[in-house]
């Protein structure tokens, strides 16, 4: 695997983070849409659970795919 698909698995990771960290943020203030929406799944408390747990894995992958991007994507001179 080379860096660009590396960059690419980061960034889908990130990005499917960055909405259960939303979806989840949501689930603790809104619980009376978010679960039914998700069926039940994410009721207040799983929401919370899983809110919790994310933003650190969350802010990893972020620095990683900037970090990427940086590097990926050096500027022209
Ligand atoms: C939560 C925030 C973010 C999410 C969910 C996210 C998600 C994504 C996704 C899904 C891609 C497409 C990857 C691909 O198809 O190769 C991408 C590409 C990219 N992102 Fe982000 N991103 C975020 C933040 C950022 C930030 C802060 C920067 C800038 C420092 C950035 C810079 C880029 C660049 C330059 C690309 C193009 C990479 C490429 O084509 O290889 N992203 N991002
Ligand atoms: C990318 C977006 C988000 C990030 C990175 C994020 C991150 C965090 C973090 C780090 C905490 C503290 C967790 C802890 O207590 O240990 C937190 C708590 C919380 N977040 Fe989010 N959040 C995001 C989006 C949202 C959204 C969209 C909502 C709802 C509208 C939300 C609602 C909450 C609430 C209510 C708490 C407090 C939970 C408590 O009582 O401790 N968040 N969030």
């Amino acid at each position: 695997m080379n860096r660009r698909e590396i960059h690419k698995q980061v960034a889908y990771a990130l990005m499917a983070c960055t909405g259960i960290v939303i979806i989840t943020g949501l689930g603790i203030t809104e619980p009376g849409i978010i679960t039914p929406l998700t069926f039940g799944l994410f009721d207040k408390f799983i929401s919370f659970r899983i809110h919790t747990f994310l933003w650190g894995p969350f802010c990893i992958l972020c620095i990683i795919h900037i970090w990427l991007t940086k590097t990926t994507h050096p500027k022209k001179q």
